[in-house]
């Protein structure tokens, strides 16, 4: 899988902002309607609680703020929104377009779906974005599950939650921070993660549970391969936030130790697009994350798809 060739225009993050869901709902709430308890929730899952609430739109909206306030720039610099949703607003026009009218933004706008691989699927569209001319793309991760999510079913409603990341990417003179990218599909496995319109979200967890491991633990060898790297290298994983036991169990096959993964989903629960991001600016804001530090980002989700990214903190 591909390493970012050196000729390639490169781009770093210069700003970011993240926003839960308005309200918070515990395991404990959660078990007033459901046949589920708290201890059940958080040992075979690692969720207390979780955020829900608000619009696709919204979350983005208030995420893109903060990013492009931290990163200061004229919004007219801007060249394009990235938006990953799973949870748009409607079908059609595209998420993106409401948050670009709503910033004031004048530039195309797309969505992309990729379930929760999504972040890392936009990341890289937004790159080859930059990399064809454009100046700074605001990309976005969000999912506002809590919609497409059935409360009385326990399977799923102890999981899903809403939340966004956003972040201002800018051009670098250099290469950037993109060492190397991987992006896969098994769309023959679509049946075991599914949400048809109007619908709730359906799910074979067990199944899902098995197979998340091992998509994710081969993307994030593919993009060391490309990078060049190995997981000692690696100062921070970022993976996706869907089970603690899933995260554990594909750290163990990595040989990253505990305290080289970011971890909110007791926080957080399951957000989709927004789990990476989430998780990776939790990390910047307490410290975890030094210039030239070696971070992986690595989701999966339904699909099944599975991304994984080498960025290396701050690289012009
Ligand atoms: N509360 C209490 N008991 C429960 C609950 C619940 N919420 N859910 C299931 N149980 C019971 C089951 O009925 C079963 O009982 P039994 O032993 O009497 O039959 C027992 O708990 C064990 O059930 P399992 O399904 O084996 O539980 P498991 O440990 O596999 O955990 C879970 C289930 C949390 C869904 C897990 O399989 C999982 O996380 N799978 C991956 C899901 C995932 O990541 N989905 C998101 C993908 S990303 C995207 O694209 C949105």
């Amino acid at each position: 899988m591909p390493a970012v060739p050196s000729h390639v225009r490169g781009a770093r993050f210069i700003g970011w902002g993240t926003t839960l869901g308005h309200k918070t709902v515990t395991n404990d709430d959660l078990s007033k309607t459901l046949d589920t308890s708290d201890a059940w929730i958080r040992e075979r899952t690692g969720i207390e609680r979780r955020h829900i609430g608000g619009s696709t739109a919204e979350l983005s909206i208030a995420s893109a703020l903060q990013a492009m306030k931290m990163a200061d720039v004229d919004p007219k610099s801007i060249d394009a929104v990235v938006l990953s949703t799973t949870t748009p607003d409607r079908t059609v026009p595209a998420t993106s377009a409401t948050v670009q009218n709503a910033l004031g933004l004048s530039c195309g706008a797309f969505d992309v779906n990729a379930a929760c691989s999504g972040f890392v699927y936009a990341l890289v569209n937004a790159h080859g974005l930059i990399a064809m001319g454009a100046e700074r793309v605001l990309l976005i991760g969000t999912d506002t599950l809590a919609r497409i999510t059935d409360w009385s079913d326990r399977n799923t409603a102890v999981l899903f939650a809403d939340g966004s990341g956003a972040a201002v990417l800018d051009s670098t003179p250099g290469k950037g921070h993109l060492l190397a990218w991987d992006l896969d599909a098994d769309g023959s496995a679509e049946d075991l993660l599914y949400c048809d319109l109007g619908g709730f979200i359906k799910m074979e967890g067990k199944e899902v549970f098995r197979r998340a491991v091992r998509i994710m633990v081969d993307s994030a060898e593919k993009s060391m391969k490309a990078a060049g790297v190995t997981s000692k290298d690696l100062a921070l994983v970022v993976p996706h936030q869907a089970n603690i036991r899933i995260i554990e169990a594909a750290c163990d096959r990595l040989g990253v130790e505990k305290d080289r993964a970011a971890v909110i989903i007791n926080e957080t629960g399951n957000t989709s697009s927004a789990s990476i991001p989430l998780a990776l600016f939790d990390a910047v804001e307490k410290g975890r994350v030094k210039q030239g530090d070696l971070v992986l980002l690595v989701g999966f989700g339904a699909g099944m798809t599975a991304a994984s990214a080498i960025i290396e903190w701050g690289a012009q």
